[in-house]
Formats: C-alpha cells, sequence, structure tokens
C-alpha cells in the first residue's frame, strides 16, 4: 500500500450515506484504467460482468466466466490503491448451490484481490447472501435491472414501473440488507421507486437509470467516457469522446509510420537513458 493513501472501506460508505454525501462508482476492467480513476478519486471500482459487452463483444453478459472475471479482477485489484473494488459474480457461478457461490465469490477475493462481490437477484439469492457474508464476504446486492436475465426480461427495458412490481422490489431491498448485503445497486427503474428504497433502508443505494435520489450512482465507463458508442443506454451522460481521441491519435501515427516521420533516427544512443530500462 502506498504511503499516505487511505483504502475505502464499507464503513466509510455507510458514513457517507449518514451524511448525505453522494457514493462515486464506475466500472473498471484493467490496471491502466484502475491506476487513473484511482487518481480521479472514484469510491467503487466495479469489476462487472458488462465486460462481456464491452471489453469481449458479446451483445449480453451471460458467456461471461468466473476465470474472465478473475482475470479482469486480478488486473484492477493490482492498479488500485484507494478505491473499494468490488468483483461481479457471473451468470451461473452463484445460482447452482449455495457451496459453489461460496467456493466462487471466494476466488474473486482471494486470487482477485477483490474486497466484495455482487450478485443479481432479491429473494432467490437470500440464502447465498447470508451464507457469504457469514464466510466473511461483503455482498452487493443489485435489484431492478438483471442483465443476467435479459431473456427472461425479454430485454433490457425498466422494471418496477406497476406498484405491485415497486412494492416487491422494496421487498426484495428489505430481504437483501436483512442478509447482510452492504449496498445494493438499483438498475433502470423509476426514481421514485428508488427514493423510497433509499429512504426505506440503512444501507447505501448505488443508482445507474434510477434517478438522483440514490446514495450513489454507476455507470459503464466505457459509455460515460465515449469509449463505447453502440447500445449506449438513454440515461447515461457522455463525460469524454475518448473513441474520437483515440481514432484521431492511432490516424496520426499511422500517417507518422508511413511518411517514415516516426520514429526519428536516434544519433546518440547513450541520450536515450542512463538505464536499459525501457518502460
Ligand atoms: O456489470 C456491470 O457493469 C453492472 C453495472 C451496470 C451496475 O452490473
Amino acid at each position: 500500500m502506498a504511503e499516505g493513501v487511505r483504502p475505502i472501506r464499507i464503513r466509510d460508505l455507510q458514513e457517507k450515506k449518514r451524511h448525505g454525501e453522494k457514493i462515486v462508482m464506475l466500472t473498471v476492467y484493467d490496471a491502466t484504467m484502475a491506476r487513473l480513476l484511482d487518481r480521479a478519486g472514484i469510491d467503487i471500482f466495479l469489476v462487472g460482468d458488462s465486460l462481456g459487452m464491452v471489453i469481449q463483444g458479446h451483445e449480453t453478459t451471460l458467456p461471461v466466466t468466473l476465470d474472465a472475471l478473475l482475470h479482469h479482477t486480478q488486473a484492477v485489484t493490482r492498479g488500485t490503491k484507494r478505491a473499494f473494488v468490488v468483483a461481479d459474480m457471473p451468470f451461473l457461478t452463484y445460482q447452482v448451490s449455495v457451496s459453489e457461490a461460496v467456493r466462487n465469490a471466494g476466488q474473486l477475493i482471494q486470487r482477485g484481490g477483490a474486497a466484495a462481490v455482487k450478485l443479481e437477484g432479491g429473494r432467490a439469492v437470500v440464502e447465498v447472501v447470508e451464507r457469504l457474508v457469514d464466510a466473511g464476504v461483503p455482498v452487493m446486492g443489485h435489484l431492478g435491472l438483471l442483465p443476467q436475465h435479459v431473456h427472461g426480461l425479454s430485454g433490457f427495458r425498466m422494471q418496477a414501473k406497476e406498484q405491485r412490481e415497486a412494492e416487491r422490489l422494496l421487498e426484495d431491498a428489505r430481504m437483501l440488507e436483512h442478509a447482510g448485503a452492504f449496498a445494493i445497486v438499483l438498475e433502470s427503474i423509476p426514481d421514485e421507486v428508488a427514493e423510497s428504497v433509499t429512504e426505506a433502508l440503512s444501507v447505501p443505494t448505488i443508482g445507474i437509470g434510477a434517478g438522483p435520489h440514490c446514495d450513489g450512482q454507476v455507470v459503464v465507463s466505457y459509455d460515460a467516457f465515449g469509449l463505447n458508442h453502440e447500445g449506449v443506454p438513454p440515461f447515461v451522460k457522455q463525460y469524454a469522446q475518448l473513441g474520437e481521441l483515440m481514432v484521431e491519435a492511432a490516424k496520426t501515427y499511422a500517417i507518422e509510420v508511413r511518411e517514415g516521420r516516426f520514429p526519428t533516427l536516434r544519433r546518440d544512443v547513450s541520450a536515450v537513458g542512463a538505464s536499459d530500462k525501457l518502460r
């Protein structure tokens, strides 16, 4: 741990909720991005199974495996000094049995270096949440639009629009809190539903497409920074167009290589540096 950097802990997140300070969370998939976003003071890094879409190029998160998630979690934790790192549990790594869920979550903590795991669902996963928490694995819940249920939900669409669904979601949130979840992501639900869940819980809610009343916000970093242009949800604000910057930089590089302008001749190799180390 670098001197002077105090890592974010669950207690800090709870304090933020108590003091009405917003929690800032972003998805992160590699060490370079982790280093950059740590400098920006982001509180929580989610190694999301959205990597299946933005990194691996799939249509959904369903093909993501535990090995892939573990690989990216290891990269992220290597690049992180301050943020609280949460690793997503991929599809079918926690639904088959409680003992498999504990073993798989344990991999993300023990080998991946994550501080917590996130899993999707309400009452259906309560037993798993209890066992993980008992085993010392902090759990972030995820309600509303559950991307791993994309087929059953007939696509990525807003949830809990009806009164009955909203009441059920609130019950699920209370059950997750009671089971020991330290925070809950609320995805694509009406603002007023997110507001009443946020008020009802003592643990923080983190919204994505759930309006401004949640205790914190999360977005897929590739969407927010303009690295990804396909399937960006309408609620996402793009804070930069890094994709366009990269295309322009790559074009300039290509021109310079083709025209022989890069690299330039190094007349005095000893001037390159005292050390042989190039990186
Ligand atoms: O995988 C992911 O990126 C997520 C966020 C959308 C919350 O679960």
